[in-house]
C-alpha cells in the first residue's frame, strides 16, 4: 500500500534523527518515493547525503537555495504530499507548527499542505511533559495531526523517562493507517480472530495447537490499510502488536467467545482465522499435576463453537483448515456454520497453512462458487479475502 505513494519525511534536529535513516529506507524498500526535508540542525546530526543515498531523491534543507530547481519547492512538496511525517520532531519544531510559524523550508511545507500530516516527538522526558508542549500537541492533534506518542526509555540524558522516539514500526504503521483511512473498508467495522486457543490442563499446562496467528494479523492489517476500524481478538502468539488496531487478548476458546460476542456489536463482518480448540478439560486441576501413575486420562469437553453461537447481522467469514477433501469439508462447514464465505487451506502442504508465510487457499462463497489461488503470502491472501468481503458488503447495502 506504500507503493507509488509520495511521502514527504521531515528530520528535526533530535538525537534520534538517526532513526529517520531506518524510516527513510523501510518506506523506499517498500515502493514509496520519499521526499525529505530536513532542518537545519537535523543535519548537524545526520547528513543529508546518508539520508539522500537511501532515497535516492534530492534532501532538501534550505529555503533559499539559489540552486535550487524548484523556486517554490515547500509548495510543490506539500502539494505532491500524499503524506508529511515528521520524525523526529523536536519541541521546538511542535510548537512552531502549533504557532502556524513557517520559518524553514519544513514548517512552511507542512503551513502549506492540504494532506494529513503525522507527528512523531522525541525529546527529553522534562520537555516532553512541559505544559507548553503537551498544549501544543494537543492543538496539533485537535487540528487533525495525528500524533505518535512518544515511548517510555532511556534517554540519552541517561534518565529513563517518556520521550523516546516511537518504535519504527509503530511509525510505519500510523503511516499506513492514515493513507488507509480513504480505503474501501473506510467507514466499516471488521472483527478478526487470530492464533490458536489454550485451554488449560492445571496451572502449568495447556493443550494447545500450532497455529502462528500469521493469518489473522495479516486480515487485521490489510483491513487497517484499507480504512476500517479493526478489533484483533488474539489468543497468545510471538507476533508483534499492530498498530492502529484495538487489540483483546485471550487465552481459551471460552473467553474468546465472549470477547467476539462483545466486538461484533455493529460489526460490518467478523472473520474467524482463529484456531479454535474444539475440547477443553473438563476440570482445570487447581495444583500442579504431579507424576504418578503410569497413564494419566485427561477428560475433555466440547468448547463453544464461536461462529455457530454469535449471531447479529454482519458477514461470517470462517476458515476450513482440512487435511483431506479439503474443498467439500470446507463447503460442509460454510453450510453448517451459516457463513457467507469460508477460506479453505489445506494443512498437509508444507508451504500453506501454519507457521510459515505462504499459504494456499481456496475461497468459496454461500452460492458454492470457488476462487482457487495460487500460492500467496499471507498478506495477498487477506487482501483477497477482503475483496470479496468489500463485494459481499456492496451487494447487502444494495439490497
Ligand atoms: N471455530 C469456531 N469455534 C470453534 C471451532 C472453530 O468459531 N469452537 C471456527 C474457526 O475459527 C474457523 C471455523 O470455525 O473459522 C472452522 O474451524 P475448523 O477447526 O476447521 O472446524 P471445526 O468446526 O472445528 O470442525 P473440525 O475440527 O471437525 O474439522
Amino acid at each position: 500500500m506504500l507503493a507509488n505513494k509520495t511521502i514527504v519525511l521531515g528530520i528535526t534536529g533530535g538525537i534520534a534523527a538517526y532513526k529517520a535513516a531506518d524510516i527513510a529506507s523501510k518506506l523506499t524498500q517498500a515502493g514509496a518515493r520519499v521526499e525529505v526535508v530536513m532542518t537545519e540542525s537535523a543535519t548537524k546530526l545526520i547528513t543529508p547525503l546518508t539520508i539522500g543515498t537511501i532515497t535516492q531523491t534530492k534532501v532538501v534543507t534550505d529555503m533559499f537555495e539559489p540552486t535550487s530547481e524548484y523556486s517554490l519547492e515547500h509548495i510543490t512538496l506539500a502539494e505532491a504530499a500524499d503524506v508529511v511525517v515528521i520524525a523526529p520532531a523536536t519541541a521546538n519544531t511542535v510548537a512552531k507548527l502549533a504557532a502556524g510559524i513557517a520559518d524553514n523550508m519544513l514548517t512552511s511545507t507542512v503551513l502549506a499542505t492540504k494532506a494529513p500530516v503525522i507527528i512523531a516527538p522525541a525529546m527529553n522526558d522534562n520537555m516532553f511533559q512541559n505544559p507548553v508542549t503537551q498544549d501544543n500537541l494537543a492543538k496539533l492533534k485537535a487540528r487533525g495531526f495525528t500524533i505518535v506518542d512518544p515511548a517510555y526509555g532511556r534517554l540519552v540524558s541517561g534518565k529513563t523517562g517518556w520521550g523516546r522516539l516511537a518504535e519504527v514500526e509503530t511509525i510505519i504503521g500510523t503511516i499506513k493507517q492514515v493513507l488507509g483511512k480513504k480505503g474501501d473498508l473506510a467507514g466499516k467495522r471488521i472483527v478478526v480472530t487470530a492464533g490458536g486457543t489454550l485451554e488449560p490442563i492445571d496451572p502449568v499446562r495447556h493443550i494447545g495447537n500450532r497455529s502462528s496467528g500469521k493469518m489473522g494479523y495479516a486480515v487485521a492489517e490489510a483491513a487497517r490499510d484499507r480504512g476500517a476500524t479493526v478489533a484483533l481478538i488474539t489468543a497468545p502468539t510471538s507476533l508483534p502488536e499492530p498498530v492502529g488496531i484495538e487489540v483483546v487478548p485471550v487465552q481459551t476458546a471460552s473467553q474468546m467467545k465472549e470477547a467476539v460476542a462483545k466486538a461484533v456489536a455493529k460489526a460490518d463482518a467478523l472473520i474467524m482465522a482463529a484456531a479454535v480448540a474444539d475440547y477443553q478439560p473438563k476440570a482445570v486441576a487447581e495444583a500442579k499435576i504431579k507424576k504418578a501413575a503410569p497413564t494419566l486420562t485427561l477428560e475433555l469437553v466440547r468448547t463453544p463453537d464461536i461462529l455457530t453461537e454469535v449471531k447479529g447481522n454482519f458477514l461470517k467469514v470462517g476458515f476450513a483448515a482440512e487435511s483431506e477433501d479439503v474443498v467439500a469439508n470446507a463447503k460442509q462447514k460454510l453450510q453448517k456454520k451459516q457463513l457467507d464465505l469460508i477460506i479453505a487451506n489445506d494443512i498437509t502442504s508444507a508451504e500453506s497453512g501454519f507457521g510459515v508465510d505462504t499459504n494456499k487457499v481456496a475461497i468459496i462463497d454461500r452460492d458454492g462458487k470457488v476462487d482457487n489461488l495460487p500460492l500467496l503470502t499471507k498478506r495477498e491472501v487477506a487482501e483477497k479475502i477482503l475483496d470479496k468481503v468489500v463485494e459481499l458488503l456492496g451487494k447487502k447495502a444494495g439490497r
